[in-house]
């Protein structure tokens, strides 16, 4: 196999908090092995486009703390072609890269997956995603994070969901995973989730409905997952002002005020745990791998499990809501 002197990194997908602290870690402990890295803007649009420039130990100065990616990110379209992918390798050629760290997402991870199958790279996928939806870790970068923005926010709309007797129905991001939502549920100590890991059993507003909500409370918090499968928030509470006209519903979809912010410690040192990983996988001339952390450890999952096996949900958390929210 080529030896490696010169390694691309790029962020791609939805942005994440940590990432920068990830982009940081990843030059760093490039640089302090002896390597050139090469920066590559907005994803693999910059791929495509050859938006590329040498990264230095100063370029990754002062950002640890910052969310959002200083490399920028996007979702390329181009890039799922055969013929973006070809314009990426030739750039890829072009820039002397020997070895592609690709922090992102499910989508992020299949595309350097895809770009592994057809040309002779080394790619290692760090897991950047608030939704904490890729198999074989039990975090992803900005998830810590995400998940507190959405306790600090549920905090606050809990005053007026008190003041005044409502029922609020909150949607939280996660795309077609729960872990946002179910987590959050307990940490806020809202009365219910509605999350499409559950979407195959009973009908969750029922169910809620039916533990006797406000027996003994008079305002309820309801998480729900995004997800089309379950319809959001909106569909929600719909349904409930149409079979519970009694009640005084209210909608807050959180949104992109998710994604941002200051990454919190835990993000911070699992995105620099990742980043330094990263480049002893690559020592080790591992390749086509998502790097993860399972229990405390860091891992090497393969592409094809990290991406499509679908990470379960566990059932002792469904239980600690269950339980506590009565
Ligand atoms: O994957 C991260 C995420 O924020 C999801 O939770 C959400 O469904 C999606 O990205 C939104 O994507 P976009 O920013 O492209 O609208």
């Amino acid at each position: 196999m080529k030896s490696i002197q010169t390694i691309g990194v790029l962020t791609s997908g939805g942005d994440a908090p940590g990432m920068n602290a990830c982009i940081r870690a990843v030059t760093r402990s490039a640089i302090y092995s002896g390597w050139k890295v090469i920066g590559i803007y907005r994803g693999y649009e910059g791929l495509i486009s050859g938006d590329c420039r040498e990264m230095t130990t100063e370029s990754v100065s002062n950002i640890i703390q910052r969310g959002g990616t200083i490399l920028k990110t996007s979702r390329s379209e181009e890039f799922m072609t055969p013929e973006g992918r070809k314009k990426a390798y030739d750039n890829i050629v072009k820039f002397g890269i020997d070895a592609l760290i690709v922090i992102g997402g499910n989508g992020s991870l299949s595309g350097a997956q895809q770009l592994a199958l057809e040309y002779d790279i080394p790619c290692i996928g760090l897991p950047g995603t608030i939704d904490n939806d890729l198999y074989g870790t039990d975090a992803t970068i900005g998830y810590d994070t995400a998940l507190n923005t959405i306790v600090s926010a549920v905090d606050k709309i809990r005053d007026t969901a008190s003041s005044h007797d409502r029922i609020f129905f909150v949607e939280v991001m996660g795309r077609d995973a729960g872990f946002l939502a179910q987590n959050s549920a307990i940490a806020a100590g809202a009365e219910a989730a509605i999350i499409p890991e559950e979407l195959t059993t009973d009908d969750q507003l029922t169910r809620f409905i039916g533990r006797g909500m406000r027996k003994s409370k008079n305002s309820s918090i309801v998480i729900v997952s995004e997800s089309p499968k379950s319809g959001g928030a909106m569909h929600y509470a719909e349904r409930m002002r149409k079979e519970y006209p009694e009640y005084d519903v209210r909608v807050t979809i959180l949104g992109y005020l998710q994604r941002g912010g200051t990454p919190s410690a835990v993000d911070r040192i699992l995105a620099s745990r990742l980043g330094v990983a990263s480049i002893q996988a690559l020592k080790e001339g591992q390749r086509n791998i998502m790097l993860g952390i399972d229990d405390d450890e860091i891992v090497y999952v393969p592409f094809s499990r990290a991406i499509k096996m679908d990470k379960p949900i566990n059932q002792e958390l469904i239980d600690v809501l269950g339980i506590l929210s009565i």
